[in-house]
């Protein structure tokens, strides 16, 4: 089922995620059937639980938009254990639709997580992936990509959505 999505403004996305404790139960892996269900509809490439209103640490990332079934990456309480380097690229938020902007993340980052089973695993992802995987962990702690762009032009940013929640077109 495609969910709605969350969208900025919405206390839920600022708020930090609970861990999961319900792995194999049949809610978790709707919850996941579904987070994949709203990203592909949504055209996203990265999508956490806190978008689709459900506070617990699950996000699921296909870097390949669902042309690559390997790359279906599901991460149930994940941590980053490594970063490294540095890129600077455009990234988006299919909760902060229609504003794209510069962000610097970590060119690899390896993290530590669970799937739906409950078994650990170990992903090392470079470039997208890493920005992937850097962007939806920080959503399961409350923070979105904004908070990574300069006061200026977060704020630019923060005035044109609130003129946008106004007019009735957020
Ligand atoms: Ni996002």
């Amino acid at each position: 089922m495609v969910l709605g999505i969350r969208k900025y403004g919405d206390a839920v996305l600022e708020t930090p995620c609970e861990k999961v404790a319900n792995f194999g139960s049949k809610e978790l892996k709707t919850l996941v059937f579904d987070m994949f269900e709203t990203m592909y509809a949504n055209k996203g490439v990265g999508l956490a639980a806190p978008q689709v209103g459900v506070l617990q640490q699950v996000t699921v990332i296909d870097t390949s938009a669902g042309e690559v079934e390997e790359e279906r990456l599901v991460l149930i309480n994940p941590e980053i254990v490594h970063l490294d380097g540095q890129q600077l690229g455009e990234e988006g938020c299919l909760s902060i639709p229609g504003f794209r902007e510069d962000v610097r993340r970590a060119m690899t980052a390896k993290v530590r997580a669970f799937d739906v089973d409950g078994n650990a695993f170990e992903v090392t992802g470079e470039e997208l992936l890493a920005r992937a995987m850097q962007h939806e962990i920080d959503h399961l702690h409350g923070i979105l990509f904004l908070k990574h762009l300069s006061p200026l032009k977060r704020d630019l940013i923060r005035r044109k959505i609130s003129k946008l929640v106004k007019a009735g077109e957020w």
